[in-house]
């Protein structure tokens, strides 16, 4: 298949640069697009054979179920049962933005989205472009993140070429993802809230508005079993093997340094992921720096770039920082620890 690259200036685009892309949504076809958090594989959600060509070109599990989105809140009340009160709260406080809210299902919705669940998952994303398109095609949108299932998540239009240039029908390139890790998922469909991927939003911010909301312990614990289905899988993998160090930063940076003497030993080629306060403490080895420790945020935006540039020079071994568990701490440790495969060194 050939797949159309379309350029887009997240600043300065017009509704009709968008206009073929919609059509093709409403086609039935599948259109790569960004988000604030990091690129969508989307399809007209409405349509099973449209969206089950979105799990044919990700080589995604049928069993994972997929994001509803939306350009507009009144879009929600035909795809889900019912919406409580503290859905209102959250929607108003959040959305547009990285946060995805679980609800019990319409019947409107094909299970193909849902996997077989009662509930669907729904967001409103942010970022202009992927709003203009949805609200375009006046469609829900289903996308997953458009990466191939199991690497890392696209953050920019580059890391979507390679992954699904000739599976699917366009990819808007619109530059670099802001936040560069997915959104929250906060689960309203049960008895309690609860988190079942820590992301854009923090727990932090989630609870002043949702007091009794809690976390699914399986999202910093690789011996916990998820209770959302696509968490269940590793993902985010770069190729080689990932080690994370967690604990004070002088003793990651300690730690880190006894296994690069180690590993060097043994012929072997090593990426650093570090930071900007402690990339000048390893002396061999590939250092790249995630961002500044004062800035959380800065290492969520690249965190996936950093994997996928590590996939390309071929290491044998990543070893990774880790921070700590503040604000968008919990989703940057979650990242770390799956494409880790749990691999964590208390330091
Ligand atoms: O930021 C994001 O959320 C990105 C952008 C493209 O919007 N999307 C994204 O989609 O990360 P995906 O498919 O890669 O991750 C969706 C997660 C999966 O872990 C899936 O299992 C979970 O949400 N999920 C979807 N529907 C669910 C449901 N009804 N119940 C529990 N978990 C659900
Ligand atoms: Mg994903």
């Amino acid at each position: 298949m050939e797949t159309k690259i379309v350029k887009i200036d997240k600043e300065d685009f017009k509704k009709e640069d968008l206009l073929g892309a919609s059509q093709i949504l409403k086609d039935g076809g599948v259109v790569a697009f960004p988000t604030e958090t990091v690129y969508g594989l989307g399809a007209n959600g409405l349509d099973e054979m449209a969206v089950k060509k979105i799990y044919k070109a990700k080589g995604r599990p049928s069993d994972n179920p997929l994001i509803l989105h939306i350009g507009e809140v009144d879009q929600l009340d035909s795809l889900v049962e019912e919406i409580p009160d503290i859905a209102f709260r959250c929607i108003d406080k959040f959305w547009p933005g990285p946060l995805t809210i679980i609800l019990k299902r319409s019947h409107k919705i094909p299970d193909i989205i849902t996997a077989g669940l009662d509930s669907v998952a729904i967001r409103m994303p942010e970022e202009p472009i992927a709003r203009e398109l949805i609200n375009l095609a006046s469609l829900p949108i289903a996308a997953p993140s458009a990466n191939l299932s199991g690497r890392p998540s696209p953050t920019s239009g580059a890391h979507v070429i390679e992954d699904m240039i000739g599976k699917i029908d366009v990819i808007i390139d619109g530059g670099d993802t802001g936040i560069g890790l997915e959104s929250t998922v906060l689960d309203l469909s049960g008895d309690r809230p609860m988190i079942l991927r820590p992301g854009g939003v923090s727990y932090e911010e989630l609870k002043k508005i949702i007091p009794h909301v809690i976390e699914d312990r399986a999202n910093l614990e690789s011996k916990e079993i998820p209770k959302s289905p696509g968490q269940k899988y590793r993902h985010y993998a770069p190729k080689a093997e990932m080690i994370v160090f967690q604990g004070e930063t002088e003793d990651i940076v300690k730690t880190i340094n006894e296994r690069i003497g180690k590993y060097i030993y043994e012929g072997k080629k090593i990426g650093v992921m570090a930071t900007d306060e402690t990339q000048d403490r390893y002396s061999k080895g590939i250092i790249k720096t995630l961002g500044t420790r004062k800035d959380k945020r800065s290492i969520a935006t690249k965190l996936f770039k950093v994997l996928r540039e590590f996939d390309e020079l071929n290491v044998d071994i990543i070893l990774s920082e880790g921070v700590e568990l503040d604000d968008i701490g919990k989703a940057i440790m979650n990242r770390m620890m799956k494409a880790s495969g749990g691999n964590i060194v208390n330091c």
